[in-house]
């Protein structure tokens, strides 16, 4: 924690067991959205990848409780069980594009990007138990955009490069939601010393990066 030397460390263990518990909710939420969809998945084959990625997202709020319990960690919900059900209700009500654009781009794919910017100024203990999380987020993300551009293949190219501009709107609209939660983000970084505007920066590059390879029309 030398890096946070300007940060006392029983403000930073609460801070952190803040952020810990909104992962670890996140990833249940996770679990639960793509159990789901397992339903109503367009083939066998991506009902097997949501299967394997319900597994994962489980595996990875056992490691994450069990860390936690460790850090000694206040286990207060950030999102009351209303907001979780609103998660939920969500993700049911979208299309399989629409489930693909706001599961993983916004929440894996930007989300993760956002936890990664965390990991270098996190205590040793938090660092190690975020190392599988985050190596399985990486295939989750793979699976998410892979499929994202196997949809947009599909569409006419004047409707997928529509569809693209509206992106960051609906991820504009899902960072609203989670404002409108009463989930004050910025105040949570900055308290274990993360630099907020540094995280948006990376984020949006990430964003970026994303959109333009589903705009590329090998990705098609
Ligand atoms: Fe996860
Ligand atoms: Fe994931």
């Amino acid at each position: 924690m030398n890096e946070l030397s300007h940060i006392d460390n029983e403000t930073y263990r609460v801070a952190m067991g803040r952020l810990l518990v909104m992962y670890t909710q996140v990833d249940h939420l996770i679990m639960r959205a793509c159990a789901e969809r397992i339903a109503t998945a367009p083939n066998d084959n991506i009902r097997i990848k949501l299967g394997k990625q319900v597994g994962d997202e489980s595996k990875h709020v056992r490691i994450q409780h069990e860390w936690m319990h460790r850090f000694g960690t206040d286990m207060t919900p950030v999102f009351s069980e209303q907001q979780q059900a609103m998660f939920l209700a969500h993700f049911r009500s979208l299309s399989w594009l629409d489930f693909l654009t706001d599961m993983y781009v916004c929440v894996e794919a930007l989300g993760s990007e956002a936890v990664e910017q965390i990991v270098p100024l996190a205590d040793p203990g938090t660092r190690e138990s975020l190392k599988t999380p985050l190596e399985d987020e990486i295939d989750h993300v793979e699976f998410g955009l892979s499929q994202l551009a196997i949809e947009l293949s599909g569409l006419p190219e004047h409707q997928r490069m529509e569809y693209l501009r509206n992106i960051p709107s609906r991820l504009d609209s899902l960072k609203n939601a989670l404002h409108g939660f009463g989930v004050d983000i910025p105040a949570m970084f900055a308290a274990v010393g993360v630099d907020y505007s540094q995280v948006v920066g990376k984020v949006l590059e990430r964003r970026e990066e994303i959109l333009q390879s589903l705009a590329l029309p090998q990705a098609a």
